[in-house]
């Protein structure tokens, strides 16, 4: 088992979200035997339920949650847990209002929703640590629970935290961070603008500013915060629980949102990771042109590639079955059929044994009432519920795949504190906006699936290096520790291409003086002397590459080769035509290419083609564009999807024979045809 995760799937599984205390007691049992029958084996519940076991306060009662487990126990279905966290009662919050989160203004954020809590009140955190003790030490060991769920969708709705605990909090955070006065103005760089703090007290979160002023280095520290403020409050309940479940049962929570180490709670916290999956977040009725994105659904592969970067084989805690809506926002189609299915098969491909349909039945009250399950309002069987069916019968027949790995040919690395700095400058966020989308849309379009690494402080040479070729599109900030990463990986044998204002920042966000690209130039080889966002009075600005035309859209950074570095690509317009665009420097084993500007799908095809890991699977399959290709493997064996997206057939050409799994048929080599939303899954 990989180091991020302690806990696998041994079986490709099926399950749904349900809520008992919705329902009427009397649909309990029929509801439990209509989910087996169609194949569901795991229902999580309980999330948002903290008044079913604490009516007031101080009051435990177990009886309801008691009679659903034992039902559960008796049909064989088995469950996953949810502390109920997400939705303290109203007379928590009418109570005790220090435990509520406000808005930047200071204003609380009331009862009546979820989410409207703070991490670090001390009240909340008694109050949170009871309510879980409660329920651990009652049901920990009930024999139908396999696993828990911690709160429901951390930093979900909300992710910037404002009460007076926070304000606190973050002051001893930035105290415990930096021990001096002196320190913290330096790293705040409060000499600008006259911020200088001269006692603790004056150390506040950011607050409301004329204007957007807000201090970028502070920004950092406020996000920073959060971060360890919603990982420290799971931990908190993680090790409650694990004081009261047996050997075997997981925690895990579903994610995933910003302003978190997401990786650093699964290491700290869970054994397995879950992701909420809604493609159809992709395309709702906002018909507006310059709204629609790319890839529309399909683009939702681009966040299951980021969930395996924290957990390579997760689930799918929410996986979408009908049309999203709540009555306050969002409209969306209902799936096509088929298209409930692709999505689901879309989790799979990416790396996920467990996937669970949010919801069985349709809520027929509150805000949700548009946020459709399986089943609809009037409880009667329907196409979803068919689906879900036949669905299950696939997931049978793809039980070789069970822990197998989603192949990568690349890898994409990123780290927390450039995500971080793209959400605190817009600078670095431009870009940031447009080569991960465009990175990923390369992949997609031409068939050459990667995995996105986060560099942590745990991160090996070793696990670079299971990679040929890394792509570090903009690393903004860089430090020592990263620098030598890099350099080792580069060293053994690696390939590494960065993009354009790499190495400008310390992990303050501090602009550093040394020449462009900073810590990184030993390794570029490459000199900055001077660099420029593309003028829109201009006409774009390409370079030209053994003769072909090689986009360098919305940043250029004009490079300068040292001794030993080779010059591939020089800008052909602009006032800087005939200077370097692209250059590549061996260094040990390995290679760096630096590349001058922002990424787009085309230049990236052309970067992969000439390292060599372009299209991997095209001596197998002549896929289209329109299909998504993917391969998960074992040691032994390979399996490939094929998914369309269309609302038509397409047809891909099969170079060699292949087994299907769904039918068992062999696929002979030849033209073969998806339907609309099909997915095709064989062994090559
Ligand atoms: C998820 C959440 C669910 C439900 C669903 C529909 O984000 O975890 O509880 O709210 O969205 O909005």
């Amino acid at each position: 088992m990989s180091k991020q995760q302690t806990f696998q799937w041994t079986e490709m599984t099926m399950g749904t979200c349900y809520y008992p205390e919705q329902w009427d007691e009397s649909l309990w049992e029929r509801d439990l035997d209509r989910m087996l029958e169609a194949g569901i084996s795991v229902i999580r519940i309980g999330e948002f339920a903290w008044s079913k076991f604490e009516p007031t306060e101080g009051t435990f009662t177990f009886a309801f949650f008691d009679r659903f487990l034992d039902l559960a126990q008796q049909k064989g279905m088995k469950v996953i847990f949810g502390t109920p966290t997400a939705t303290p009662p109203a007379w928590l919050t009418e109570r005790y209002p220090e435990v509520l989160n406000a808005r930047k203004d200071g204003v609380l954020y009331r009862h009546g929703g979820r989410r409207h809590y703070n991490y670090n009140s001390p009240k909340y955190r008694e109050l949170c640590s009871r309510i879980v003790e409660q329920i651990a030490a009652h049901i920990g060991a009930h024999p139908a629970i396999v696993g828990w769920q911690i709160d429901n969708e951390l930093n979900c709705e909300v992710n910037e935290f404002y009460s007076a605990a926070d304000d606190e909090a973050f002051r001893a955070f930035v105290r415990e961070k930096y021990r001096t006065l002196e320190t913290l103005n330096d790293s705040w760089g409060t000499a600008f603008w006259n911020q200088t703090y001269t006692s603790w007290e004056e150390v506040h979160l950011p607050r409301t500013l004329p204007g957007e002023q807000e201090n970028p280095h502070q920004m950092l520290d406020y996000y920073r915060f959060i971060s360890d403020s919603v990982t420290g409050f799971c931990q908190m309940q993680a090790t409650i629980l694990r004081k009261y479940i047996p050997e075997g049962v997981f925690i895990t929570t579903n994610g995933r949102f910003g302003h978190m180490d997401n990786h650093k709670m699964q290491r700290d916290s869970l054994d397995v990771y879950t992701y909420d999956s809604y493609p159809s977040f992709a395309f709702g009725l906002d018909r507006d042109p310059l709204h629609a994105q790319d890839l529309n659904d399909r683009r939702w592969s681009s966040h299951l590639n980021e969930v395996r970067s924290i957990c390579p084989h997760f689930g799918v805690m929410e996986q979408q079955s009908g049309a999203n809506g709540w009555t306050t926002r969002m409209e969306g189609p209902a799936p096509r059929p088929g298209q409930l299915t692709l999505w689901a098969m879309q989790s799979v491909a990416h790396g996920a044994d467990y996937i669970s349909f949010f919801r069985w039945r349709t809520a027929t009250r509150g805000t949700e009432i548009y946020w459709h399950g399986i089943l609809d309002y009037d409880n009667r069987d329907n196409r979803k519920l068919e689906e879900v069916k036949r669905f299950h019968r696939q997931l049978q027949a793809l039980q070789p795949l069970c822990g197998s790995r989603y192949a990568a040919q690349f890898a994409v690395l990123k780290d927390y504190d450039n995500e971080w700095d793209a959400e605190v400058d817009s600078w670095h966020r431009r870009l940031t906006w447009q080569s991960e989308p465009e990175i990923f849309a390369a992949s997609e379009l031409y068939h050459t699936p990667y995995d996105v690494v986060y560099l942590q402080e745990t991160t090996t040479e070793e696990e670079l290096s299971a990679y040929p070729v890394l792509i570090y599109p903009h690393p903004v900030i860089m430090d020592e520790g990263r620098a030598a990463l890099l350099e080792a990986y580069v060293k053994q044998g690696g390939t590494l291409i960065l993009g354009c204002r790499a190495g400008y920042k310390n992990p303050q966000g501090h602009c550093v003086m040394l020449p462009q690209p900073g810590l990184l130039q030993p390794l570029t080889g490459t000199d900055i002397h001077d660099f420029t966002f593309t003028s829109p009075a201009e006409e774009p600005t390409w370079a030209e590459w053994n003769g072909n035309r090689l986009d360098t859209p919305l940043f250029n950074d004009i490079l300068t080769p040292l001794e030993g570095t080779n010059v591939l690509a020089r800008y052909q317009n602009s006032y800087y035509q005939g200077e370097a665009a692209l250059t590549e420097r061996p260094v040990g084993n390995g290679r760096v290419l630096h590349f001058g500007a922002a990424f787009c799908r085309e230049s990236v095809r052309q970067l992969l083609d000439y390292v060599g890991v372009l299209e991997p699977y095209r001596q197998i399959v002549d896929a289209p564009k329109e299909l998504e290709l993917v391969v998960r493997e074992t040691k032994e064996k390979r399996y490939l999807f094929l998914l369309n997206y269309q609302p038509g057939p397409v047809s891909f050409t099969l170079k060699q024979e292949a087994v299907s799994l769904f039918t068992g048929e062999k696929l002979s080599a030849g033209t073969h045809t998806l339907p609309a939303y099909g997915v095709t899954v064989c062994e090559i």
